[in-house]
């Protein structure tokens, strides 16, 4: 397995996927971004998105919620603002270029925290998801999708033969879902409440987390 992601590779990868990046992935990632805004509406109320990009979730949230997006890039956050200034998303709330790994936020300020796409690609996965378990309040849900390795069969051979070219390109095809699972448990303060393949093509897993009512977690 390669290292985890640099984190100027990722910034240099998304300041060129910026300006292309509605056209191309907005399609192809339509499901897992509908099914992971669907999942959070349940929670409802204060959804902080982590890795937010360009906001191309937007479309997938109402006013029954406020929304908070962070992005560590500048350009992928730009384009979100200029989304939100067409004025058709007055619950989003805040966008701001932040690091995941290092919230700035207080502890318990959010009911859900969604991460669409980019657990796979931070330098510390473990880091950041403690962050977002931090940032939850009790009973609050994490909520991931992602494509996650195939780990058997072609497809995993091809998602190792690529790993070192798609890292340049801001892209990860062999992180496992083990390395969720085993997060978890080490942490002590997020229960796996759910694992499920995203239809038509099982391409994407959603993954949520429920942060226990009392948190004696390992940070
Ligand atoms: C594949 S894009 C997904 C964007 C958006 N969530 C979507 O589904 O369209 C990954 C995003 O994660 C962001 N990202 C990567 N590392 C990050 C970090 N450490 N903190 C915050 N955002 C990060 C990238 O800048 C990029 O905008």
């Amino acid at each position: 397995m390669l290292r985890d992601p640099d984190r100027h590779v990722m910034e240099q990868a998304y300041a060129r996927w910026a300006p292309i990046y509605d056209a191309l992935c907005g399609p192809v990632l339509l499901s897992g971004r509908r099914a992971a805004a669907t999942a959070a509406r349940e929670v409802g109320g204060r959804i902080l998105e982590v890795g937010v990009g360009t906001g191309l979730s937007f479309d997938d949230y109402d006013a029954t919620t406020e929304i908070t997006g962070i992005d560590i890039s500048e350009p992928m956050i730009a384009r979100a603002r200029e989304r939100i200034q067409t004025g058709r998303y007055p619950f989003v709330k805040e966008l701001a270029v932040m690091d995941a790994q290092e919230l700035t936020f207080a502890d318990a300020s959010f009911d859900c925290v969604v991460g669409q796409f980019v657990i796979t690609l931070v330098e510390d996965p473990e880091r950041v998801l403690s962050e977002c378990v931090r940032v939850l309040r009790p009973g609050g849900q994490i909520i991931l999708v992602n494509h996650l390795y195939s780990e058997r069969g072609l497809m995993a051979a091809v998602e190792r033969l690529v790993a070192q070219k798609a890292r340049k390109l801001g892209l990860r095809p062999e992180f496992p879902f083990q390395r969720l699972a085993a997060w978890a448990q080490a942490h002590g303060g997020a229960e796996l409440i759910e694992r499920r393949k995203i239809k038509p093509f099982g391409t994407y897993t959603l993954v949520r987390f429920r942060r226990a009512d009392t948190h004696n977690a390992v940070a």
